[in-house]
């Protein structure tokens, strides 16, 4: 199956964001990649559910939010309701990741974890039999446009690994510095989803398809 692309809404006009999901949506996109930050956990204030549930019907994909927010488990019912299809975490964001990732499929959502540069590729080990999405990241979060972290492949390539000796279908995304460059490297290293926000969004929605195109290789 080839790469699927998430763009992140983080990089579109917040003034017409309706417009942008249906435009990136008819460009190709194949996951709507929203990112949630409070300032807190990562230095950058973004949206929270209201304005998540106010999206989500401007989405016919899968809308794969990623919370930066901490502490995260009281807000994980709000994103359900809005209309989350997966939500992903991290496992600074809260005292005991294994009870979020439950919580969030007992909600009937997807749940996935999420890895800082500096976090190691060992945290993802007790959690395989609870996540549907592996998220690597390859820039700190908390902005756009930053530079892909180069050793973060290897941390891929080992999720990866993981991945295929679980033998379960769990999703191996990438996120941050993704560009037609980048992400070659990554899919080469076992990613299945790249989240893209620069790449896709730069230029304006005449441009979004050819965007789009050009990081599936
Ligand atoms: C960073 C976010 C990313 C970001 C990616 O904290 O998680 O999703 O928007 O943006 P680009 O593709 O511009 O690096
Ligand atoms: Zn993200």
């Amino acid at each position: 199956m080839s790469v699927l692309i998430a763009p992140s809404i983080l990089s579109a006009d917040f003034s017409k964001l309706g417009a942008e999901i249906e435009a990136v949506e008819a460009a190709g996109a194949d996951w709507i990649h929203v990112d949630v930050m409070d300032g807190h956990f990562v230095p950058n204030i973004t949206i929270g559910p209201q304005v998540v549930k106010a999206l989500r019907p401007h989405a016919k994909k899968t809308f794969d939010v990623h919370l930066m927010i901490a502490p995260v488990d009281p807000y994980i019912e709000a994103f359900a309701a809005a209309g989350a299809d997966h939500i992903t975490v991290h496992p600074e964001a809260g005292p005991h990741i294994h009870r979020t990732l439950q919580l969030i499929r007992s909600l009937g959502k997807k749940p996935g974890v999420v890895l800082n540069p500096g976090t190691p590729i060992d945290a993802i080990d007790n959690l395989l039999d609870l996540v549907d999405v592996i998220l690597i990241m390859s820039v700190n979060p908390g902005f756009g446009g930053q530079s892909f972290i180069d050793s973060q492949l290897k941390k891929l390539e080992a999720a990866r690994k993981r991945i295929d000796a679980s033998g379960r279908a769990i999703a191996l995304e990438i996120d941050g510095g993704i560009n037609p460059e980048t992400a070659k490297h990554a899919i080469a290293a076992g990613a299945t989803v790249l989240v893209a926000g620069t790449a896709v969004f730069q230029g304006g929605p005449s441009r979004y398809a050819v965007n789009i195109a050009a990081l599936r290789g």
